[in-house]
C-alpha cells in the first residue's frame, strides 16, 4: 500500500475517482474499481495477463514509453517491474489527470506528458520499451506515426496493439504484381485497412481498422521485426535498419520538419 493509499479512507479515494470522471481503464485503487461496468470486462486487466509474460519480467535499469497512457495501467505496470524511467504521454487531459491520480495512489513514480504521438520527436530520447497500445487505429495518419517511433522513440522494444477486423491471418505477400493483377485484391488475407468515415463503436475518434496481415506488414514496413503474436492483438517487435526498397526517411523529414 503506498503512502498516500494509506492516508486516504476508501471514501476519499471514491469521490476523487468519481470527480475524475468516466474512466477507461478499470484500476483498483485502494479497493476502488475505477470502471468497474467496462464493456470489455476487467480491461485492461484481461489483455495483459494474456500478453504479460512476453515482456521482460525485470525491468530495472530500463526506461519504458507509454504511448496513449489513458489512466496508465501498462506504465503502473512497468513500475511494478521494476522500470527505472517511465514516461507517459497522452493527448486528453481528462485521462491525464486520471493517470497521475492513479499513479500517485498506486506509489509508481511516472513522468506523464500531455503529447501527441505525432510530437514524440521532441521527448529528444530514445527507449528501451515503447508501448503504443490501442492508439493506431484513432490517428487519420496511422503509417506517420510508426515511422516517427522508429524515427525518434524506440531503441529496442516495441509493443503495438490495434483493433484489427477482418482476416485473422497473416500473409507473405509476393514481391510484386503484374499491373493487371486484381484477383489477389479480393482475397480477404490480403493487407487492408478499413476506412471509418463515419463511426466505429459510436466514438468518432476511429479512423483505420487493419486486419491481421495489414498492421504486421505496416509494422514491418515502418522498420520493426516482429518478434513475437501472444496475443490476438498484440505484436512484439524489435527496432531495425530499413531494409524497404523505398527507404521512407527523407520523405518523413520533409513532412516533419
Ligand atoms: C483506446 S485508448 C488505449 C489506452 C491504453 N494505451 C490501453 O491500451 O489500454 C486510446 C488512448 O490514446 C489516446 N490518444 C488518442 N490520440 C492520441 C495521440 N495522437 N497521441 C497520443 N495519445 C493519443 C487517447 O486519449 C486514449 O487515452
Amino acid at each position: 500500500m503506498s503512502a498516500l493509499e494509506e492516508m486516504m479512507t476508501t471514501e476519499d479515494i471514491r469521490r476523487r475517482v468519481e470527480e475524475l470522471g468516466q474512466w477507461f481503464h478499470n484500476l483498483d485503487l485502494g479497493g476502488v474499481k475505477t470502471a468497474p461496468d467496462h464493456f470489455l470486462g476487467d480491461y485492461p486487466a484481461i489483455k495483459w495477463q494474456r500478453f504479460s509474460t512476453a515482456i521482460p519480467d525485470d525491468l530495472r535499469g530500463k526506461s519504458v514509453l507509454d504511448i496513449g497512457c489513458n489512466a496508465g495501467f501498462y506504465s503502473i505496470q512497468m513500475k511494478q517491474r521494476g522500470a527505472e524511467r517511465v514516461v507517459a504521454i497522452d493527448t486528453d487531459e481528462k485521462y491525464l489527470a486520471q493517470a497521475r491520480f492513479a499513479a500517485k495512489v498506486s506509489g509508481a513514480d511516472i513522468e506523464f506528458r500531455n503529447l501527441s504521438v505525432y510530437r514524440v520527436g521532441e521527448l529528444n530520447e530514445r527507449f528501451d520499451l515503447v508501448l503504443f497500445m490501442g492508439v493506431l487505429y484513432h490517428l487519420r495518419h496511422p503509417l506517420l506515426a510508426l515511422e516517427l517511433l522508429h524515427e525518434h522513440v524506440v531503441r529496442d522494444l516495441l509493443v503495438a496493439q490495434s483493433l484489427l477486423r477482418g482476416s485473422k491471418e497473416s500473409l507473405d505477400v509476393p514481391p510484386d504484381f503484374h499491373f493487371w493483377e486484381n484477383e489477389v485484391f479480393e482475397d480477404g488475407n490480403f493487407p487492408r485497412m478499413y476506412f471509418v468515415e463515419k463511426r466505429f463503436a459510436n466514438d468518432p475518434t476511429n479512423w483505420w481498422i487493419p486486419n491481421r496481415a495489414c498492421f504486421e506488414a505496416m509494422l514491418r514496413s515502418a522498420g520493426f521485426e516482429i518478434l513475437g503474436h501472444p496475443e490476438d492483438e498484440v505484436f512484439i517487435c524489435r527496432w531495425t535498419e530499413l531494409t524497404a526498397p523505398v527507404n521512407y526517411t527523407k520523405e518523413l523529414r520533409e513532412i516533419t520538419q
